[in-house]
């Protein structure tokens, strides 16, 4: 398998609806919960890229683009970015849909990195043992 296609293999898609649990004061998705879930979902895709026990190391500017109402659908959709040696970074995006209208706009976008961790809790190589050509 190419390493395109791993990264295809990989990419993950979560919906969800904003129920208030999510909201805050202003009656939009709160930061921090946007957050939780994108750092979710790119530990998702992360570790069906390589398989391996990983932790976030840190995440890159995240830019919220466009508030996202109570009662709206989400989708975050993480892929594989780049591939390091112990290391990968992972870019999310997480697009906004009016539930009673057609399509959908991206509104919070940003990059999370992860680093695969041994037995001994120190970095291995992310891709040892995986079979790409
Ligand atoms: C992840 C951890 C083991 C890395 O330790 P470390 O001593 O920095 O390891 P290294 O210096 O060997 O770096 C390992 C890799 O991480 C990358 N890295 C380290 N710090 C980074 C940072 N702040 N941002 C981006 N990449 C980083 C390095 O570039 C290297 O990547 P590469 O091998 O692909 O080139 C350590 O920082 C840690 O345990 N952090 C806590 C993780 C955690 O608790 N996360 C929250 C819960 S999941």
């Amino acid at each position: 398998m190419t390493l395109e296609e791993r990264i295809d293999l990989a990419e993950t898609r979560v919906c969800t609806t904003v129920f208030p649990f999510l909201t805050n004061h202003h009656d939009t998705l709160f930061g921090g919960k946007a957050m939780a879930i994108m750092d979710e979902v790119s530990f998702m895709a992360a570790t069906r890229f390589c398989r391996k026990r990983l932790v976030t190391v840190s995440s890159d500017k995240i830019n919220f683009e466009k508030a996202i109402p109570s009662g709206s659908i989400i989708e975050a959709i993480a892929r594989v970015d780049s591939v390091g040696r112990t290391s990968l970074k992972v870019k999310v995006e997480i697009y906004l849909e009016h539930m009673y209208e057609e399509g959908r706009e991206l509104a919070i976008q940003g990059m999370f990195t992860f680093v695969a961790l041994g037995d001994d809790k120190k970095p291995i190589s992310v891709t040892e043992g995986l079979n790409i050509i």
